[in-house]
């Protein structure tokens, strides 16, 4: 069984990049949902255009650049992620006896955390999420918006009250991060963590303060 990774259109498109390349690391079959305002944000961060008809071209090209920019970090192999277009609202994640794992939407943009609180399944993203919900079915969110105004942390509580799980795309420095990519792999990590996949992204915690320092410093 899939897991479903919706990528909405907040700032993070590096962390729905270390997501699904951990989830296809660990053995896990994806279906990807990519709203069209994450278009928009994967072009900004990465001068790269998404197209339905190219996904694959596509995907490859995002998964294989790392955090800061550079083409050719990572080498990804995509053929085993199924692509749904975010329009097509009969596409197989729209209904509950379509099987999956459960659903990651990294990173939420704080519209769809509203349209996800509020069932409103505007695209097929916010639908797999509520069929996700509905089935009770892990839902991981990983809201990216500073400052978050009263109206999206009502809708944060909301979805915690249904039963996913929110975790905001914010890294911590307690596992010795010394490059950007380590920051956003500490995120997706966590992440993976909520859905309960396998990694090896980040240094846990293991009790011992400045183990994780890089020596001399
Ligand atoms: C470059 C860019 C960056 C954005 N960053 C954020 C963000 O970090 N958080 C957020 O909630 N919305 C952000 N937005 C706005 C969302 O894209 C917008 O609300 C959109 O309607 C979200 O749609 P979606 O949830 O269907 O993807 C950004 C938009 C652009 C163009």
């Amino acid at each position: 069984m899939p897991w479903i990774v919706g990528v909405s259109g907040a700032s993070g498109t590096p962390y729905a990049a270390a997501v699904l390349r951990a989830l296809i690391a660990a053995g896990e079959s994806v279906d990807l949902v990519v709203s069209r305002a994450s278009r928009l944000t994967l072009l900004d961060e990465t001068g790269i255009s998404f197209r339905d008809a190219h996904w694959q071209q596509d995907l490859r090209a995002w998964l294989d650049r790392g955090a800061d920019g550079k083409p050719g970090t990572f080498d990804t192999d995509v053929s085993g992620v199924r692509h749904w277009s975010a329009g097509d609202l009969a596409a197989g994640p729209s209904s509950g006896s379509y099987p999956t794992k459960g659903m990651l939407i990294v990173p939420a943009s704080t519209a769809c955390v509203a349209g996800v609180a509020l069932g409103l399944s505007k695209d097929l993203l916010q639908r797999t999420a509520s069929v996700t919900l509905k089935e009770r079915r892990r839902l991981v969110v990983a809201v990216r918006e500073s400052p978050l105004d009263g109206r999206t942390l009502r809708h944060l509580v909301a979805l915690d009250d249904a039963g996913a799980a929110v975790v905001p795309a914010s890294p911590a420095f307690y596992a010795g991060a010394t490059h950007i990519q380590d920051l956003v792999d500490f995120v997706a990590g966590r992440v993976l963590d909520a859905a309960g996949v396998e990694h090896g992204l980040y240094r846990r915690w293991r009790g011992e303060l400045g183990a994780a320092r890089p020596p001399g410093t």
